[in-house]
């Protein structure tokens, strides 16, 4: 049926669409299916009484303030949280090289907002975060891909990708999202080379970067960009955007995260930002605040790794005892996400029809690839479901894809 508003639509919309999955997490909501499909942290983790504690003594002692509107850069006192915070990892910029979004995902809106022209290529691994696409698409962004591989973008493969002019870099560092793997140091390296060499700035998406449970932490790409170093003054002016959030050290349903930029960049981003919600809610901003005083947020970071940890070795575990020999996994060192490729002939999304009838879900690779490919590979979530339902649900898993395969298998 044909409304008034079909034919008023405007261009951008076209490349829209609802995402996999966005469709696939309604059915996350049916309390019966075990669900590896949405990106969700754990929520028995929810740090809920300090949030609840922290909102009385928001309201009490700064409640006008919280509740009034607040500057587009975002609460002073977080964004030095923010900065003192990210000094531990060796980042130290001042607040004014920080802004502060509501969501990561924001932040990439944004980023297409002030840099994307219609057709203009950015450079993107292949698997990469969907989200990133759905932001950029409605600017017009077209995708040059750079292969994964288990030492994260393939930068051997790069050069031919910068050789087709792409506007930025986007990078995912740590644990990627959809694949959990980890870009090698010896990669960071070359990237920062390579982008200096063709004078192509990068932004580096890092959400998962504290999360890291086994191994050692690596230098972040902003970190390594050598305009970091030489700029003492604490100010930094360099290539690399850098994002990262509160969504999964802290709550995703705040709405908070932050990016790192170059003032100048910060500035256009506050233009940005001040056409698409004036500022982020100063409320939640206070509050994050406030719960994150006096060292809880590096505790409860430490909480979140040690759980994690263990639904990752639960999981791993069990697609050692259920899936067949033919399935490959990704064995992440930190994060959400692990990345499973079945044999060539079988499809993701063929599985997971038949995975759903047996309640359980992921989500098929193949939307992650922004110019196609992938059709065998799975995402898999390890964060949110407790280790007994992890079991069970890989166990399902397990006997659909030995079943799929052609080989029936009841493993006991
Ligand atoms: C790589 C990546 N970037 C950005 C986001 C969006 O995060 P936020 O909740 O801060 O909007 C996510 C969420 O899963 C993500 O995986």
């Amino acid at each position: 049926m044909h409304t008034p508003w079909a034919h008023r639509y405007a261009h951008r919309t076209q490349r829209m669409g609802s995402s996999a999955i966005r469709e696939l997490l309604k059915l996350t909501e049916k309390p019966d299916i075990i669900s590896f499909a949405g990106g969700l942290p754990a929520p028995d983790v929810f740090p809920v009484v300090e949030f609840q504690e922290a909102c009385q003594r928001v309201l009490q002692d700064y409640g006008a303030q919280a509740l009034q509107y607040g500057t587009t850069e975002g609460y002073l006192p977080l964004r030095e949280q923010i900065a003192r915070h990210t000094a531990r990892y060796g980042i130290q910029v001042g607040p004014e090289n920080i802004l502060i979004t509501s969501g990561s995902q924001q932040a990439l809106d944004l980023i297409g907002k002030i840099l994307i022209n219609r057709g203009d290529r950015i450079l993107v691994e292949s698997p990469t975060y969907l989200g990133a696409l759905q932001a950029w698409n409605a600017y017009g962004a077209e995708y040059v891909t750079v292969p994964m591989d288990k030492s994260g973008m393939n930068t051997d493969a790069m050069e031919e990708a910068l050789r087709s002019g792409p506007k930025f870099i986007y990078v995912l560092p740590n644990f990627q999202n959809p694949t959990g793997v980890t870009l090698s140091l010896k990669r960071r390296h070359k990237l920062i080379e390579l982008a200096d060499r063709y004078g192509v700035p990068i932004i580096e998406d890092d959400p998962y970067g504290q999360l890291r449970f086994e191994g050692e932490h690596l230098p972040s790409v902003v970190l390594l960009d050598h305009r970091f170093r030489e700029n003492g003054n604490g100010c930094y002016s360099g290539n690399v955007i850098y994002l990262s959030t509160f969504s999964k050290i802290l709550a995703p349903g705040i709405r908070l995260a932050w990016v790192i930029a170059p003032q100048e960049v910060i500035a256009k981003l506050v233009q940005a930002k001040q056409g698409a919600d004036l500022h982020t809610a100063t409320f939640n901003q206070i509050v994050a605040h406030e719960v994150s005083r006096h060292g809880f947020l590096d505790q409860h970071i430490k909480v979140i790794r040690d759980t994690y940890k263990e639904r990752r070795d639960v999981m791993l575990a069990a697609m050692d005892r259920f899936f067949p020999a033919e399935v490959d996994w990704t064995h992440p060192e930190g994060g959400l996400f692990l990345w499973g490729t079945l044999p060539k002939h079988l499809s993701a999304a063929e599985v997971l029809k038949v995975a759903i009838e047996r309640k359980v879900a992921f989500v098929p690779g193949d939307p992650f690839h922004p110019n196609g490919g992938g059709h065998n590979t799975m995402r898999i979530n390890f964060s949110f479901s407790r280790p007994e339902v992890i079991m069970e649900g890989i166990q399902r898993l397990g006997e659909v894809i030995h079943e799929l395969i052609g080989n029936p298998v009841k493993v006991g």
